[in-house]
């Protein structure tokens, strides 16, 4: 078994960035800038966008974080959206997710321009992305695809199960892998909380993407001899031993997983830093036009 180390590969990606920034703030006056709209105080949700914050001052971007209140209504989540998608400083912009139940989510992502929809959300951007066209691709599929490549891990005719089918992960890494693309080219087989027989389905897979958010979903059983093995999950769980009482875990039985498989990414340090990577990477696009003039 090999350890996809996202971590690792996502230092390595922003050592080289730096230069990159260095030499586009040299050729244009400025360095691009994110911003993030967090809402509420979801510990969670606080550590995501802390962790882009400080992603975006290590390869040099400026970012913005704006907090509202979880009381804060509907409409001028809105304003402050509409002030972003006017705001020329900025290249992207994100509202992270889940927002307080009062606040209608979709309503919200519409409200992006999806030019400045670095984590390709919007509708349009999807849509393109499911086309094949220049697009924003949604930050944790890019991030998969990231690794994927950078671990020469073939795509091309390999069967893929994916389990879950959020609008984040599930459903748009199930498109993007079976595009005619360099990371795609595989035959997808969606699976989700309706599916039957879903462990037979997953033990036929090549690679596995898991993308439910349940922990030790995925038993050594489910998992052919070899198959790659990639845990979008991040669950906290009780842990008496951790000074925190609590810890991170994915989808996967890692522990058992880990002896029959090819290749497997670890929670936390697999996936989770390459979302980051993604979002980055839109943010830098922006700035630079390359998808939209
Ligand atoms: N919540 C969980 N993942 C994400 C993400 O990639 N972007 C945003 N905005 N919210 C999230």
């Amino acid at each position: 078994m090999k350890l996809i180390d996202g971590k690792a590969v996502a230092e390595e990606i922003k050592i080289h960035w730096k230069q990159e920034v260095i030499e586009y703030k040299n050729k244009s006056g400025r360095v691009p800038h994110l911003a993030a709209i967090l809402v509420g105080d979801n510990a969670a949700s606080e550590s995501y966008v802390g962790n882009k914050v400080k992603s975006c001052a290590q390869v040099g971007f400026q970012s913005t974080l704006i907090k509202m209140e979880s009381d804060v209504t509907e409409e001028e989540l809105l304003d402050e959206i509409e002030k972003l998608n006017n705001d020329q400083d900025i290249d992207g912009f994100i509202v992270q997710l889940p927002l307080p139940k009062h606040i209608d989510e979709v309503k919200v992502i519409l409200a992006i321009d999806y030019k400045k929809d670095v984590d390709g959300f919007h509708p349009v951007n999807f849509g393109r992305m499911a086309q094949g066209l220049p697009c924003y691709l949604p930050a944790t599929p890019y991030g998969i695809t990231l690794l994927l490549e950078r671990y020469n891990i073939e795509t091309s005719g390999k069967h893929v199960v994916v389990v879950g089918r959020s609008n984040i992960v599930g459903t748009p890494i199930s498109i993007l892998l079976s595009r005619k693309s360099p990371a795609g080219d595989a035959t997808v087989t969606l699976t989700h909380s309706r599916t039957k027989n879903i462990s037979i389905i997953v033990s036929r897979a090549d690679i596995v993407i898991s993308a439910i958010g349940i922990p030790n979903f995925i038993t050594e059983d489910m998992i052919k001899e070899g198959a790659v093995v990639i845990d979008v999950g991040i669950n906290r769980i009780e842990d008496e031993t951790m000074a925190k009482g609590s810890r991170l875990v994915g989808d996967v039985d890692f522990n058992r997983v880990k002896n029959k498989c090819s290749f497997i990414t670890p929670v936390p340090g697999g996936v989770g830093p390459m979302t980051v990577m993604g979002l980055l990477l839109n943010t830098f696009k922006s700035a630079k036009k390359e998808i939209y003039s």
